[in-house]
């Protein structure tokens, strides 16, 4: 939730993975291991600017430390020139987290689809899969062979484990055959896939229309299409931990109210794909926007994203 605690990590190794993408492994300020973590979870980072940004752990989850990598992204927010220009080692961060929005199910095998730096998480879980024994293949594309990252790794993943790994450049061998994954998953595996949206879209069709029983879990680093801003009437949301309400106007996110009273309140994206901003409800009913809780956790309304969140009742009580 938004005001939960973050602490402070100092980044004690930056490593170059691939072309625009470094590693960074940070360590708590105080030197005593960090809270472990499971495959699939990220962290929030608070930039030295202020901002938020979301990345996955792709180290080793026993490990003291973490490992999150990060990709130069030249038509970003900024957010991934920043770190690459200010994240050198010896630098001190504030992270918030892990949280697992993208957990391994078990199965009894597995199929990944990564497009770039949305190798991340697969990493992670790779490792986990290869360690208890279970089959895998992992479809990697990129533009080129040279922004492929952790190769050297994976490779050696596959050797030693019942892995196999199918790399591929847009220059050299073009973009990853999706139909012909889908088509040739063994029965029984899960198929797990994180990168850019288009690939995602792609993929999540390719499925319906060739394999329809094959359980797809995927990972958005953007925005997927949101559904209607809110419109209606105005609606008061108590602020039970902090003490006062505010009132959110019509048209207006409950985020920006929010933030009138608590400006340290965390988000980021503030399009309802990165989680930065959930916050528990305490009381009332909210109305979800979000393209990131499923449809069960938002029938229990316990929790929202209140950056695109509205409300359907008189008035909303939040753990703020
Ligand atoms: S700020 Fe990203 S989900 Fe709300």
């Amino acid at each position: 939730m938004t005001t939960e605690q973050t602490r402070t990590v100092r980044v004690v190794q930056a490593r170059w993975e691939a072309d625009g993408v470094v590693s960074l492994r940070l360590r708590a300020g105080d030197g005593t291991p960090l809270p472990p973590w499971e495959p699939g979870a990220h962290l929030d980072l608070v930039l030295p600017s202020g901002s938020v940004r979301q990345y996955s752990l792709c180290g080793e989850p026993d490990s003291a430390d973490y490992t999150v990598a990060v990709l130069r992204e030249a038509a970003g927010r900024g957010g991934s020139a920043e770190l690459h220009d200010t994240a050198l080692v010896g630098r001190e961060l504030r992270i918030r987290g892990p949280r697992n929005r993208f957990e391994l199910e078990p199965a009894r095998r597995y199929v990944f689809v990564a497009g770039g730096i949305g190798i991340t998480p697969l990493l992670a879980m790779i490792r986990r899969v290869a360690a208890r024994g279970l089959p895998w293949e992992l479809h990697y594309g990129g533009r080129r062979r040279d922004t492929l990252a952790f190769t050297r790794e994976l490779t050696a993943l596959a050797e030693r484990s019942v892995g196999e790994l199918h790399l591929r450049s847009d220059d050299v061998e073009g973009p990853l055959p999706l139909t012909e994954i889908v088509r040739g998953a063994p029965a029984g595996a899960m198929l797990y896939a994180c990168g850019p949206g288009g690939l995602l879209t792609a993929l999540a069709g390719t499925v319906e229309r060739e394999n329809p029983a094959l359980a797809l879990r995927f990972e958005r680093f953007t925005a997927a299409p949101a559904e209607p801003a809110p419109g209606g009437a105005a609606f008061d949301v108590e602020l039970a931990r902090t003490g006062g309400s505010v009132t959110v106007q019509p048209g207006q996110s409950i985020l920006d109210a929010v933030r009138q009273k608590l400006p340290d309140v965390l988000y980021s994206c503030e399009e309802g794909f990165c989680g930065t901003c959930e916050t528990k409800v305490l009381e009332g009913e909210p109305v979800h926007r979000d393209t990131l809780l499923s449809p069960k956790e938002r029938a229990k309304n316990t929790t929202m994203m209140i950056c695109v969140g509205g409300c359907a009742s008189a008035r909303l009580v939040l753990d703020l």
